[in-house]
């Protein structure tokens, strides 16, 4: 008998359904006798021995639904050392559930901060296997994370739906792209958008240069400017701050502001005195159908894991390099993210034809 266990935790995305199907139907048709445990809520269903046995059937028909199954949690990784509010210490919780119910191994489908966790199960003695799931793409040790195209998808719609009606009016225009740490999802909505100005973490900005690349535009004949701002976008002033000063000045700003992009729109409006409408899609990005690439990741991913299953080789995240499906020992790439190098090509590509990164 072999008795996986499976959880999906952190934001969601859309291709999570897909990926665990790629495991699940793999495996149905390569072993005789299969048992599914499938964990509620992220860690939190393997903490608290909340789980549901699935049969090949649950996975059946959801190759394009988009959320998860299981329903997903963030628990962050800095507190899984901290006992629960009753005591309960829940790294030791987690290892007790794998071990009552006998399992070969847990296939975990995450982010970084998941990543972490399923690293330290590991180190915990427990047979892992890690799928990388977020819109962000910012995995380090994988080329794509499933999620990502086909959030680009949905904030590339957002950015040609304002195009429309950027022109017609003489306006700047903000469509605010998720991804507090890293830039990825914005820069390839930004070029995929046709996005004038695309401001990203990675790359902090100076308000001058944007004022600039409007007025340049404006000299061109453009009356509108659409820019693409990342969540954590970020001023050149505030980049230099020491941490601590830093931290202060967003709590500021986060009461005088609801997002980086209405303070970049007063800024903007300031220095041009052009008029500014925001736009921020939000959650949307996360939600619908996972996009034709993402359910193609998703399922060689998924099968790939259950081929590491039935060979026993556990510890690993299951990414893609370069077109081909590697196993990537989870002690190398837990804790790391990927950014955007302010010298990439795709940055460069962009800066060729004209796009300002406001730096
Ligand atoms: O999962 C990644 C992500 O979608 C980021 O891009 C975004 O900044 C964050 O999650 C939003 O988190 P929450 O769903 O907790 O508001």
């Amino acid at each position: 008998m072999l008795r996986i266990g499976l959880l999906t935790s952190g934001g969601d995305c859309q291709a999570l359904n897909a990926t665990m199907r790629g495991v699940v139907k793999s495996l149905s048709n390569n072993v005789k006798e299969l048992e599914v445990y499938g964990f509620m809520n992220g860690y939190k269903g393997l903490i608290y021995g909340d789980y549901r046995m699935l049969t090949a059937g649950d996975f059946s028909g959801i190759l394009t639904r988009g959320g998860t199954i299981l329903g997903t949690s963030r628990q962050p990784f800095k507190l899984m050392r901290v006992p629960d509010e009753n005591g309960l210490d829940k790294v030791d919780a987690m290892v007790q559930t794998y071990h009552k119910l006998r399992l070969e191994c847990l296939v975990i489908l995450g982010g970084n901060g998941t990543q972490k966790t399923a690293n330290l199960l590991r180190e915990e003695g427990l047979n892992i296997i890690h799928l990388p799931k977020t819109i962000d793409n910012d995995i380090w040790g994988t080329d794509m994370t499933f999620g990502f195209y086909s959030a680009v998808n949905i904030a590339t719609d957002a950015i040609d739906c304002i195009h429309t009606t950027a022109s017609s009016h003489q306006r700047v225009f903000i469509v605010e792209v998720m991804g507090h740490k890293v830039g990825w999802l914005t820069l390839y909505a930004g070029i995929a958008g046709g996005a004038d100005i695309i401001l990203i973490p990675e790359i902090p900005y100076d308000i001058n240069k944007i004022a600039e690349a409007i007025a340049k535009r404006k000299a061109h004949g453009s009356g509108f400017t659409i820019l693409a701002v990342a969540e954590g976008a970020i001023s050149r002033e505030d980049a230099e701050l020491p941490k601590k000063e830093l931290k202060k000045k967003m709590e500021a700003d986060a009461k005088q502001y609801p997002s980086v992009s209405y303070k970049v729109a007063q800024e903007i409006e300031q220095l041009t005195g052009m008029e500014i409408r925001v736009t921020v899609p939000g959650h949307t990005q996360r939600g619908g159908s996972p996009c034709p690439y993402d359910r193609v990741l998703s399922t060689r991913l998924g099968s790939s894991a259950a081929q590491l299953i039935m060979d026993k080789e556990y510890g690993y995240m299951v990414g893609i390099i370069n077109g081909r499906i590697k196993k990537v020992p989870l002690e190398e790439c837990a804790g790391k993210l990927k950014n955007v190098a302010p010298d990439a090509q795709e940055i460069q590509d962009a800066k060729r034809m004209g796009i300002s990164f406001g730096d």
